[in-house]
């Protein structure tokens, strides 16, 4: 039993902070799981109550507890080169630095070394369960699935498929690529765990002909597994699409609806162009997208809207994408989430402003806009940079309407635009938790502290100063946010996945 303060979300957009509760978790064997939430003050009686007995430790004054996190789409051979390889558009990457890093693999001490860096990394960071790609060969990706289940994580991994456009050695056939993935699923099933499951992985459409989609789809049905892939992830792969497979308009989701590849069970990263009638097909379909904000900002030519997934009701997750997001960090995804929804807003402003034939608010054509009284401020210069409009809270839509109005155009829809709403940190957070729960159908045993649901937990310092300062004025929440905003690893004291500690510090 442990004794404290709890933070979790939940519910989209909501933070709750459970002050001084005591979690009381049953043993490793047995499950791991929340056995009773109780406030501080009855804990005695009420677990007498309830006949459990436990010693009951206090959680250090200074520090919370909060879910682990869920990274729901990670590529394990790409971390050796995280943080490099930053300054090519993704088809080039792919060729350039994916393909022969994950080609290394198949040295299986290098492997191992590589792997067992990453999971380490993942663990300090705060992830208890990850959604990874392996790589082409199946030998380095069983060891992969080892290493994670050695370590204890919560995983879901995959064997990559990629039978064309792909260097020569790194290819495989059709064939070798559908009786490696059924040797894949017998070999993570072999394991006997409940915590690491084999994921049917074929790379992206460009690299997977319609046959080897076909057959994945019929061993991911066979075989009951999940199914994790990418999907209209950028312009330069929706064009290559467009000129491999005209029949089907070009587009990725087609593709895999054909091959029976839109499951309940799968996970698609990126989404960035996905249609109105895609994101439909996808919700209906009930299945989920990871989306990856920082490797968006590299290779996706536009910022996923997350809040326009949600409201399709498709079920979204977050990702780091190592190596393509160049951070392992569900902390840093997090951020790029936040940032990667107030881009969506920028762009919907300019075009709006371009519509209404608004020239550059910096420049000075522009005459003086007033600002609303409650900004404390009088008139400003327009041709002041400090001053957009964009950039003062509270008052973005009222400083739109300001603008002046163009011959044909709207600055109802410049309004409109500037007071569109962004990812909340509280939404970015659910994302990382339940919102990854969602995506791998786990939500009734993951994402938040509840009685019956898995212990997977993190003990985060709040007060050690190594990251950021608490100040008095500074409520529970408060601390909570700037963990989210400017904490790291250092935070993150201690690690649990179904009640075992992974990690102590
Ligand atoms: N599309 C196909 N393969 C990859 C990959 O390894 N990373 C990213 N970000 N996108 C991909
Ligand atoms: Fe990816």
């Amino acid at each position: 039993a442990l004794r404290g303060t709890f933070v979790h979300s939940p519910v989209f957009g909501e933070v709750q902070v459970l002050q001084d509760t005591v979690c009381i978790v049953s043993g490793k064997r047995s499950g791991g799981k929340i056995l009773a939430l109780i406030p501080g003050a009855d804990a005695d009686s009420k677990m007498e109550e309830l006949g459990l007995q436990a010693a009951v430790h206090q959680i250090p004054e200074g520090r919370l507890m909060c879910p682990g996190f869920i990274d729901t789409h990670v590529h394990a051979p790409q971390y050796s080169y995280a943080g490099t390889a930053t300054d090519r558009p993704l088809m080039q990457w792919l060729d350039h630095y994916t393909f022969p890093r994950e080609a290394q693999m198949q040295d299986l001490k290098e492997a191992k070394a590589h792997y067992n860096k990453l999971v380490e990394r993942l663990i300090s960071n705060g992830t208890t369960t990850a959604l990874v790609f392996g790589s082409l060969h199946l030998e380095p990706t069983k060891l992969l699935a080892d290493i994670l289940h050695q370590a204890g994580m919560r995983a879901y991994v995959g064997k990559v498929c990629m039978d064309r456009n792909s260097k020569n050695y790194y290819v495989q056939s059709t064939e070798q690529n559908l009786q490696d993935t059924e040797a894949f699923v017998e070999h993570i099933r072999g394991l006997n765990t409940v915590l690491v499951h084999p994921v049917i992985t074929p790379r992206f459409v460009p690299c997977c002909t319609p046959a080897l989609l076909q057959g994945l789809g019929a061993i991911a049905q066979r075989s009951i597994c999940h199914v994790q892939s990418h999907i209209s992830e950028s312009l330069d792969n929706d064009a290559f699409v467009a000129q491999l497979h005209p029949e089907v308009g070009g587009r990725d989701a087609q593709l895999y609806e054909r091959a029976g590849l839109l499951t309940q069970r799968t996970v698609m990263a990126h989404g960035v162009t996905l249609t109105d009638a895609e994101l439909r097909l996808l919700a209906e379909r009930g299945t989920a997208l990871a989306h990856c904000p920082l490797s968006n900002f590299y290779f996706a030519d536009i910022p996923l809207d997350v809040l326009r997934c949600l409201a399709a009701g498709v079920k979204v997750g977050l990702g780091t994408d190592v190596a393509g997001g160049y951070s392992p960090s569900m902390l840093s995804a997090m951020r790029s989430a936040v940032l990667a929804s107030k881009a969506v807003r920028m762009l919907h402003i300019d075009a709006a402003r371009r519509q209404a034939g608004c020239s550059n608010p910096c420049t000075a054509q522009e005459p003086v806009r007033t600002l609303p009284a409650e900004e404390g401020s009088a008139a400003v210069g327009g041709h002041q940079e400090s001053q957009h409009p964009s950039s003062l809270s509270g008052s973005r839509a009222e400083a739109a309407l300001q603008l002046p109005e163009p011959a044909g155009g709207s600055a109802a829809a410049v309004k409109a635009a500037a007071a569109r709403r962004t990812l909340s940190y509280q939404e970015a957070f659910w994302l990382a938790t339940m919102g990854g729960a969602q995506t791998l159908g786990l939500q009734d045993q993951l994402g938040s502290f509840e009685v019956g649901k898995d212990f997977d937990a993190l003990m985060i310092d709040a007060s050690s100063g190594t990251t950021f300062d608490i100040f008095s004025a500074d409520s529970l929440l408060d601390t909570f946010e700037k963990f989210v905003n400017l904490g790291d690893d250092r935070c993150i004291r201690a690690v649990w996945v179904q009640g075992g500690l992974l990690s102590w510090q």
